[in-house]
């Protein structure tokens, strides 16, 4: 098993609905621990940054309007397997497809406001931990 940190990230529906505690249990009943947070209402500048991968799809705009529409509350997930771990915790981006028990069935409203994001690789969980954190912000060993 390798130890892995990704990215999550408790979207404005998640924040203004008051569940971040309850997310956050979810990660630590599941073996993964906070080892960076900071709540931050996003620029629109940092959310078209952040999700600019999805620049061309129809649905960006609409995207990037909700996550500036109020404080998210990001974090860095460390544990076995974070990627993956952190994506089963979330179930599916429709939370309407999410399996039952999954944070976006729990908590989610529709795929626009669907209450978290998680880096779906490896690879874009480290670019995304540096597009938010300092290397001095994260705390794992
Ligand atoms: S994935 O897992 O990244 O491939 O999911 P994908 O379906 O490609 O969606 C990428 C992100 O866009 C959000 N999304 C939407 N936002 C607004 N409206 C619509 N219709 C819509 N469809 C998808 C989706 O929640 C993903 O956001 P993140 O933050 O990456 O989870």
């Amino acid at each position: 098993m390798t130890i892995e940190r990704t990215i999550s990230i408790i979207k404005p529906d998640a924040v203004a609905k008051n569940v971040i505690g309850k997310i956050y249990d979810r990660f630590e009943s599941a073996g993964l621990k906070v080892v960076a947070a900071k709540m931050k209402q996003l620029s629109r500048a940092e959310a078209e940054g952040f999700y600019a991968v999805h620049k061309e799809r129809p649905f960006f705009n609409d995207l990037v309007n909700f996550m500036i529409s109020g404080p998210v509350m990001i974090q860095v997930l460390q544990g076995e397997n974070a990627v993956l771990k952190n994506r089963e915790l979330m179930g599916a981006t429709n939370p309407k497809e999410a399996a039952a028990g999954t944070i976006r069935a729990d908590f989610a409203a529709s795929i626009d406001a669907n209450a978290v994001h998680g880096s779906d690789s490896l690879e874009n969980a480290a670019i995304e931990i540096a597009y938010f954190f300092a290397a001095s912000e994260v705390y794992g060993a």
